[in-house]
C-alpha cells in the first residue's frame, strides 16, 4: 500500500504500462516530474521534523556517502525513562502522509506512555540519499532496496537508544502495506533490537511460488460483486465496449470528449493505458473501501465501492450508454472534490507519490499479478516474467530478482517468527498474499473480515465494524505482552 504524496519527480522516464503487468506497480504513483505543494495545514496531528545522517550503503566498506534520512518525533505521552518506542516503518511515500493516516499509533500513545517515530523510507519524501540526483540513473538509485531501508531504521532506532532516557527502551515497529512488510521483516531480522510488530495489511507472501497471481484481481472484483452483482458484470463488459469504440477515429473522440479527458486517445497505446488506469482506480476503490469519508489514495466517500456500483447496476447497460454510466461511477474516484478538470489517466493516486515503487518493483519487489476475465471482472492478461523483466531492463537497466524477498526475509517456514500480528482485512485486495494463519504462539494472524487497506492503523471511527475494534484491542493487549516480557528479561 499505501501508498504517496508529493516531492519532486525526479527525471524518471514514462513508461508506458505494459499489459503483462498491469496491477502489479500497484503502489505506484506519478513517476514524472511533479512537483506539488502539500498543505499539511489542516494535518490532524503533530510532530516535529528531525533528520539523521545515514550511509547510503550499510554493506559495504566501499561506499562513504552519507544522506540526511527525515523522521517525526512527538514525545507529548513519554513520562518517564525508557517509555516504549512505538516506530512506523515508512513505506514508499512522504512519512507525512503515514503519519496523518495512521490514527491508531496516535490513539494509543498516551495509554502506553509512549514516544512515537515516524521514520521516513530512503528515496521517498524529503530522504533523498542524491539529492535531486537520486532518480537520474541506476547507479544512485541502486541503494533503493528494503534491506537498506530497514538498515536505516535500526541506525536511527540505535541513534535514540544511545541517549539515556531510551537506553532500555522496547521498540514495537508498526507499517500498513509495504510499511507492513517492512515492520514484520525488521521484527524477524533484528528481533535483538526490535521487540515486536504490528503489520497489517503486509502482503509479505505476495511473491512468486507464494500466491497465485490472480488472486489480487478476484477480490477486486468480489468486492464490486458484494456492493451488486450487476457490477462487476458490467464493468467486465465495458472492457469490449471501450475496444469496440476507439477502434475509430470518431470513437476515440467520443470517448476522449464524453470521459473529459486530458489528452485525447490517439492510438491503441492510449486505450491500453486508459484500460490500466480503470484497473488502477478500480484496485485502488477496493484498498480504500473505509466505512466512512476519507482520503487516502484519493479524497473518497463511504464505501466508495458501493457509491461506485450505485451508478452500475442496470444489467442491460450496453454501448456508449454503458461507457457513460462507467465514467460516472469513475468519477466517484476521480472527480469527489468536483474539482477535477480534466481526467489525467497518467496517475491514479496523486495523493501519494511512490515515485520509486516501480523501480522497487523492478528489482525485489516483483509481485506476480495476473487477470483471467472469468473469476475477475478485468480483460485476461497473463503474468510474463520474461516480458516483465525485459520492461525493467529497458526502464532501469536493471534485471529484477523474482526470488529475492523470498530469500532474504522467508515466505515459507515461517514458524521462527516471533511477537507479530499480521492483520488483514478480507475485502483488501492485498489480503492474498497476506499472512493469515497463525505461525507460531507469538505470530499470529487477525482477520478483520469487513476491512479494507490497513483499517485497524487508522483512528478510530463511529462507523468502524466491530471486527476492526476487536482488532485494535488484540493489537493493544498483544503490545502490552511484548513490553512486559521485554522488561522481564533485561
Ligand atoms: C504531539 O501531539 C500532541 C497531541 O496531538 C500535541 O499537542 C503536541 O503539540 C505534539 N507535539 C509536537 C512536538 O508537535
Ligand atoms: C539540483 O540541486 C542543485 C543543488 O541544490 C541545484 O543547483 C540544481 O538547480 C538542482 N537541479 C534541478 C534540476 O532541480
Ligand atoms: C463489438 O462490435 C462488434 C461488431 O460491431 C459486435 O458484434 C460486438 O458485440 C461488440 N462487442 C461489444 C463488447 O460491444
Ligand atoms: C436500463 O437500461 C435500459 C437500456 O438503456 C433502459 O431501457 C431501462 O429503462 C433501464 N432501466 C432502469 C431501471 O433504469
Ligand atoms: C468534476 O465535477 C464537477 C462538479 O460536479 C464538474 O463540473 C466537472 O466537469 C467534473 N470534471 C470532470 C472531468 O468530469
Ligand atoms: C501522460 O503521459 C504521456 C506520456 O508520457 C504524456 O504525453 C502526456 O502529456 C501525459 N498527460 C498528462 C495529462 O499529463
Ligand atoms: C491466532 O491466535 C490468536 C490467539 O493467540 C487467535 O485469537 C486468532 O484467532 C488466531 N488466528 C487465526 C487466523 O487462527
Amino acid at each position: 500500500m499505501e501508498l504517496r504524496y508529493i516531492l519532486l519527480f525526479i527525471f524518471l522516464v514514462f513508461c508506458e504500462p505494459s499489459t503483462q503487468y498491469r496491477f502489479s506497480q500497484k503502489f505506484r504513483g506519478n513517476y514524472q516530474k511533479h512537483p506539488r505543494v502539500q498543505n499539511f495545514e489542516s494535518a490532524k496531528y503533530k510532530y516535529e521534523i528531525k533528520t539523521i545522517d545515514m550511509p547510503v550503503d550499510h554493506f559495504s566498506f566501499s561506499v562513504s556517502n552519507t544522506f540526511k534520512l527525515r523522521y517525526l518525533v512527538n514525545n507529548t505521552w513519554q513520562k518517564a525513562e525508557n517509555p516504549p518506542i512505538f516506530f512506523y516503518t515508512g513505506n514508499e511515500g512522504n512519512i507525512e502522509t503515514f503519519a496523518q493516516n495512521t490514527g491508531f499509533m496516535w490513539e494509543i500513545a498516551p495509554e502506553f506512555e509512549a514516544l512515537l517515530i515516524f521514520a521516513e523510507h530512503r528515496y521517498y519524501g524529503e530522504s533523498m540519499p542524491y539529492g535531486n540526483k537520486s532518480y537520474a540513473d541506476t547507479n544512485h538509485l541502486g541503494y533503493l532496496t528494503s534491506q537498506q531501508a530497514l538498515a536505516d531504521y535500526i541506525d536511527l532506532i540505535q541513534y535514540l537508544r544511545s541517549k539515556s532516557e531510551y537506553k532500555q527502551s522496547p521498540v514495537i515497529a508498526f507499517g500498513g502495506s509495504y510499511g507492513g512488510m517492512l515492520s514484520a521483516w525488521i521484527r524477524m531480522k533484528y528481533p535483538h533490537i526490535v521487540q515486536g510488530a504490528i503489520a497489517s495489511s503486509a502482503p509479505i507472501l505476495q511473491f512468486t511460488g507464494s500466491v497465485e497471481c490472480d488472486s489480487f484481481a478476484r477480490i477486486v472484483s468480489l468486492d464490486f460483486k458484494a456492493a451488486d452483482p450487476n457490477c462487476a458484470e458490467l464493468i467486465r463488459k465495458s472492457w469490449g465496449v471501450i475496444t469496440n469504440i476507439t477502434s475509430t477515429d470518431e470513437g476515440k473522440k467520443w470517448l476522449s470528449d464524453n470521459w473529459e479527458l486530458c489528452q485525447p486517445l490517439k492510438n491503441t497505446n492510449d486505450v491500453e493505458q486508459l484500460k490500466a488506469y480503470l484497473e488502477d482506480v478500480y484496485g485502488n476503490l477496493a484498498m480504500a473501501n473505509y466505512p466512512y469519508e476519507a482520503s487516502f489514495l484519493a479524497p473518497l466517500p463511504a464505501y466508495p465501492v458501493n457509491v461506485v456500483c450505485s451508478h452500475l447496476t442496470n444489467e442491460s447497460l450496453t454501448g456508449t450508454e454503458l461507457l457513460l454510466a462507467v465514467q460516472n461511477a469513475v468519477n466517484v474516484y476521480t472527480n469527489y472534490t468536483g474539482e477535477m478538470k480534466c481526467l489525467d489517466v497518467n496517475n491514479s493516486t496523486p495523493l501519494l507519490d511512490a515515485g520509486g515503487w516501480p523501480f522497487q518493483s523492478c528489482t525485489e519487489m516483483v509481485m506476480p499479478m495476473c487477470t483471467n476475465g472469468v473469476n475477475d471482472m478485468f480483460e485476461p492478461h497473463s503474468w510474463n516474467f520474461d516480458e516483465y523483466s525485459k520492461d525493467c531492463e529497458k526502464q532501469f537497466s536493471v534485471k529484477p530478482q523474482p526470488n529475492l524477498a523470498c530469500e532474504q526475509y522467508g515466505c515459507e517456514r515461517l514458524s521462527t517468527a516471533t511477537n507479530i500480528v499480521f492483520s488483514n482485512g478480507l475485502m483488501d485486495p492485498w489480503a492474498g498474499g497476506g499472512v493469515i494463519r497463525n505461525l507460531s504462539a507469538s505470530a499470529v494472524a487477525i482477520i478483520i473480515p469487513e476491512g479494507a487497506h490497513h483499517l485497524d492503523l487508522r483512528a478510530s471511527n463511529p462507523s468502524d465494524p466491530f471486527s476492526v475494534v476487536l482488532a485494535r484491542s488484540f493489537h493493544r493487549s498483544f503490545i502490552k505482552q511484548w513490553i512486559t516480557d521485554y522488561s522481564k528479561n533485561e
